[in-house]
């Protein structure tokens, strides 16, 4: 939300706009203007003027009125991929030269985590933002209040804060910064804590038109994690980091709550490979499983979405009987500072758009409100992955289901809270049992208990393995809750 605009709308501006949106063919999203006040106009003419139309004009023929043609290229190759623990010697003094220097990075203040949270969260249904939502087995910490214990604990862990980016969306900014100032930040420093929101698309119908979501203002949605890299630079987060002397950024996804935010290892391997963006990749559970496919495209690392990722491929397998294309994308990264720098000079980041068509409630014609019962209505979102094949260097890293990745997506079912609860309890009792500790399983060995492991207690379970558990009883049937202060 760059351009500023005056508090009353000039009759110049009125002109303009009307001007603007003759030239697309847009001219019905003024067709109420006579019935505005002033500062009902005014928040119109400032939606209108926000609205980037060249981009606009180039999208609706392609991704509108059309659907975009995925080219598939000649030649994908899967990509090499880091084991989640290394395999010989060799490696393994590489990795503990890696987790060294990502260490020594983030106790030089040379790290930053970046959460994205300025999606709508439709799937779910949650009435408030999704970093909000309750999660932890135990005592139902948000999904914010766990993000910020870990950040704390690594504070603690390696002496140097970590500044923390929090990417809203003009929908859900004054409730998440409400969110965190009525919870004091979480025990971390106001400071380092930094709010901003993405950047908007309209939606269209899929007549090519534009639509309105009240007589004084556009269908708006959020434009995508991949808008983050732009909404980066014009908040003035990027400015910030450097600042800092932040060199690395930790981009991570709201509705994870088993992500490790800032992870040296990785951060390590990132640094030392002088690589621009890296991954972490997790083997697919199946061949089709829903998630992005890393693949080489032209030499380049890439995503490959499932959904267009020809079955054949997606199903290869090599000659010991192992699939070709094993790495999914969970999306977790890291970034470059310099990286994000150099894709959004000049205000754009040139990340291609990619179509949904949903349900989006608007007005019609005559001011009246409609619930679509169909889609009908195209979404443009950019997708983070896709600047991957930007990067001149990538690392990915393995890394493992039950340590890393359980978001909450769904209101039911799969990936929904009541997976992520179990798949947390499940990590917890891993680790307990890791460090020698008993844990009570019923008859399908199932963990018999809630367990929770505040981040302030152990960051991960090599660090539990230190802590002092013997007055740990674990019951069957009797929740556990190992925090810290
Ligand atoms: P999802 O793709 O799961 O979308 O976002 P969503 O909006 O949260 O949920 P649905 O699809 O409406 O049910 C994955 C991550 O990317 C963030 C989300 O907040 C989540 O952390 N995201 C998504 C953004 O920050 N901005 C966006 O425009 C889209």
């Amino acid at each position: 939300m760059a351009k500023s605009t005056p508090r009353k709308t000039r009759k110049s501006t009125i002109d303009t706009l009307r001007a603007v949106l003759a030239v697309h063919g847009q001219e019905h999203l003024l067709a109420f203007w006579d019935e505005l006040d002033a500062r009902q106009r005014d928040q119109l003419a400032e939606q209108i003027g926000q609205v980037d139309w060249e981009l606009i004009a180039e999208l609706i023929p392609t991704h509108v009125l059309a659907e975009p043609a995925t080219k598939l290229p000649q030649e994908i190759q899967p990509p090499p991929i880091l084991p989640y623990e290394p395999t010989d010697e060799a490696m393994r003094k590489r990795y503990a030269k890696a987790r060294a220097a990502g260490e020594k990075l983030i106790g030089q203040g040379k790290v930053a985590a970046f959460v994205v949270a300025g999606g709508q969260g439709t799937r779910l249904g949650y009435d408030g933002p999704k970093g909000c939502l309750g999660v932890s087995p135990v005592q139902r910490k948000s999904l914010f209040a766990l993000f910020a214990e870990q950040l704390l604990a690594t504070h603690r862990r390696w002496g140097h804060a970590v500044p923390w980016y929090i990417m809203t969306s003009p929908a859900n900014d004054k409730a998440t910064r409400d969110y965190f100032k009525a919870n004091r930040y979480f025990g971390l420093s106001k400071d380092d804590v930094m709010f901003f929101a993405q950047g908007t698309m309209p939606a269209i119908g899929t007549d090519g038109k534009l639509l309105l979501a009240e007589k004084d203002s556009l269908a708006l949605s959020p434009n995508g994690h991949g808008g983050s890299l732009t909404a980066l630079a014009a908040s003035g987060a990027l400015a910030d980091m450097a600042q800092r002397g932040v060199e690395t950024i930790s981009y991570f996804q709201v509705d994870n709550p088993l992500v490790r935010c800032v992870d040296p290892l990785f951060i390590g391997l990132h640094h030392e490979a002088k690589a621009e963006m890296s991954a972490k990749a997790l083997p697919k559970r199946e061949p089709l499983e829903k998630l992005g496919n890393f693949c080489i495209v032209d030499g380049k690392t890439t995503v490959i979405e499932y959904s267009d990722m020809p079955e054949d491929l997606a199903c290869a397998t090599r000659p010991d009987g192992r699939l070709k294309f094993s790495a999914g994308s969970i999306a977790i990264h890291l970034f470059s500072r310099t990286f994000v720098e150099r894709l959004t000079k000049g205000g754009r980041c040139s990340l291609p758009f990619h179509r949904a068509i949903k349900k989006v409630k608007h007005i019609d014609g005559a001011g009246k409100h409609i619930e679509p019962e169909q889609p009908n209505a195209v979404k443009l979102e950019m997708f983070v992955f896709d600047a991957l094949p930007l990067a001149k260097k990538s690392v990915i890293l393995e890394t493992r289901r039950l340590e890393e990745f359980s978001p909450v997506k769904n209101a039911t079912g799969a990936d929904s809270l009541n997976t992520c609860l179990h798949d947390q309890v499940r990590r917890a009792a891993a680790w307990l049992t890791a460090a020698g500790h008993a844990v009570p399983r019923d008859a399908a060995n199932e963990v018999a208990c809630a367990i929770e492991i505040s981040p302030l207690f152990a960051l991960d379970a090599a660090e539990l393995a230190t802590r002092d558990l013997s007055g740990q009883v674990l019951e069957p049937g009797k929740p556990v809750y190992l925090g810290g202060e």
